[in-house]
């Protein structure tokens, strides 16, 4: 249903934005991440950024991440002076806040002592940034706040026109202010969940001192994407989008149909090699549920007959992307001249693609599927979710009337369970293995352990092991269990599994899938294994 218009102006979700200074933290994009649950959009970009790309931005607050340099060495990366020329507020976090003084004629040390972890500062001289803010108050009135330290380096002089507003025992400068420029640093880490006040004081940071207001939300996110698709693709310009099923593409859908209805066709190969009900599941839900045109291609015997024999890993996603392809052509051809292709590109391909030296935002990693597309098509890009984080994409699929199943669904690979059946890919094996995968979710739902874990799923082993089901022996294939958690899917461990859930799981693979003798878990970390295994 589109939504009733109404008759006052939108806010501008990007009116408010901050600039978030990568100088190499392991947390610059949880700062990214605290300021958007601020309500407030921020891009994260190198910390050399060029001065016409930084007043291009235009930034209303800029946040200088930490990093693991030192200022006191010679090579230490040092704040482009464009940051100081805009006037507007600074922030900058430990690494960020020891560049900042040192700029400004303070002096920083390396310390014998390198503090890591959790440390109680003491807040003082009544600054802006953490006035009211406090985990608990001290026995002279002063606010203590608990927060999460990673550094050896301190500043140990100020800077003319600083003030010292946070201190530890360990770091007696662990907080500066100069209110007149608006420039402060901290040099515990405010974006780290340990530290319980952080996002109070990231939020005072935006929202108060910079004047951000909190606009950044799905609903205004829906809206403003809304407006821009139907700005881009014009009044009569048809997309189409590669349908995956997993919650990218199904969110793309949906904001792409909420923007110009019929004028969207997904494009949902089945290429067989999907999980259990897979195929019914986005038809129900995209096609019936939220109305969007989708034209279903069953290809799952050509993909099996494009397979047959074809045991090595690399060689299988080659002859499934090649497929994928073709099919996707002779399709969009049928649906009509198609201008535009839509892909559900997001915020983190976008970072991962930028050159890391560069800061550059603006090489897109393709999505796995459709890589080449667009090119060979002469399609223009459309990319509604580009500057979503996964959990905001999760938000907008959610305020889009997205069910809670298919938002917080687990990733599923591009190849599907082409990368899960090692060796060659059969019917009969991916059946057996389809069976087995939706027993362990199934149960791993019954026990709410889903949506504990990152990911989830079996692999089909074409190993035989020996079984003895009634009197008789058989040499049967090996199904594994693998469960990872993991935030950011570069590294991971096994979930701790209930080994109680697991036996369940085990009985029911061995008594209700013919021709498997064995189930194993596998407990490996990422790495030194990979997630899949291939
Ligand atoms: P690995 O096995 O490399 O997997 O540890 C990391 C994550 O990536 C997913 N994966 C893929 N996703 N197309 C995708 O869209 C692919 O070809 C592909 N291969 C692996 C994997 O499921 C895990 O979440």
């Amino acid at each position: 249903m589109a939504p009733v218009p109404s008759t006052e102006l939108p806010p501008d979700i990007h009116a408010g934005r901050i600039l978030v200074l990568d100088f190499g933290s392991q947390y610059t994009r949880l700062i990214a991440r605290r300021v958007r649950e601020a309500g407030v959009y921020s891009e994260i970009r190198s910390h050399d950024i060029a001065a016409d790309a930084l007043e291009a931005f235009g930034p209303r607050g800029i946040v200088l991440s930490g990093g693991p340099d030192s200022v006191t060495g010679s090579n230490g990366l040092s704040i482009p002076e464009s940051v100081f020329r805009t006037g507007v507020p600074v922030l900058g976090i430990c690494y960020g806040m020891q560049a900042m003084a040192a700029r400004f004629g303070g002096t920083v040390q390396s310390s014998e002592v390198r503090e890591f972890g959790m440390a109680e500062v003491r807040a003082r001289g009544h600054s802006e940034l953490l006035r009211g803010i406090e985990d608990r108050s001290g026995p002279g009135g002063e606010g203590l706040l608990d927060v999460w330290m990673s550094h050896g380096d301190r500043v140990t002089a100020l800077p003319e026109g600083f003030r010292t507003i946070a201190s530890t025992p360990n770091a007696p400068i662990a907080g500066i202010a100069d209110p007149a420029r608006q420039l402060y640093g901290l040099q515990f880490h405010p974006e780290v969940a340990h530290t319980t006040r952080g996002g109070a004081i990231l939020r005072r940071f935006v929202n108060g001192i910079c004047g951000c207001p909190a606009v950044w939300t799905p609903a205004n996110i829906i809206e403003e994407s809304v407006a821009a698709i139907r700005e881009r693709v014009g009044p009569r310009g048809q997309v189409l989008l590669a349908l995956s099923g997993g919650v990218d593409s199904s969110v793309a859908a949906a904001l792409l149909h909420r923007a110009v209805g019929d004028r969207v066709t997904g494009i949902f190969v089945d290429n067989g090699l999907l999980r259990r009900d897979e195929g019914e599941q986005v038809m129900e839900t995209l096609a019936a549920g939220q109305g969007v045109r989708v034209r279903r291609v069953d290809a799952g015997p050509r993909f099996l007959a494009a397979l047959e024999g074809v045991e090595d890993p690399e060689r299988k996603r080659n002859v499934i992307g090649n497929l994928f392809v073709e099919i996707f052509e002779e399709e969009a051809e049928r649906a009509g001249g198609a201008a535009f292709l839509a892909q559900g590109t997001i915020y983190p391909d976008v970072i991962e693609s930028a050159g890391a030296d560069t800061g550059k935002a603006d090489v897109i990693k393709s999505h796995h599927n459709v890589g080449g597309l667009p090119e060979r098509m002469r399609l223009a890009l459309v990319e509604p979710l580009r500057e979503l984080f996964k959990d905001e994409v999760r938000a907008v699929g959610l305020e889009l009337g997205l069910p809670r199943d298919l938002v917080f669904r687990h990733p599923f690979p591009g190849p599907g369970l082409a990368v899960r059946v090692l060796g060659e890919v059969r019917e009969d094996r991916l059946e057996r293995l389809r069976a087995a995968d939706a027993i362990f979710l199934e149960e791993l739902r019954r026990a709410g352990w889903y949506e504990r874990v990152a990911q989830a799923f079996a692999v089909f082993l074409p190993v035989r092991s020996v079984g003895v089901m009634g009197d008789q022996r058989r040499h049967e294939p090996v199904i594994v269990l693998r469960a990872v958690q993991t935030g950011d899917f570069m590294t991971a461990r096994a979930a701790r599994l209930p080994w109680e859930l697991l036996e369940i799981v085990s009985t029911r693979i061995v008594n209700e899938v013919p021709g498997i003798s064995r189930v194993g878990v596998d407990v490996t970390s990422k790495p030194p294994a990979t997630i899949e295994w291939e």
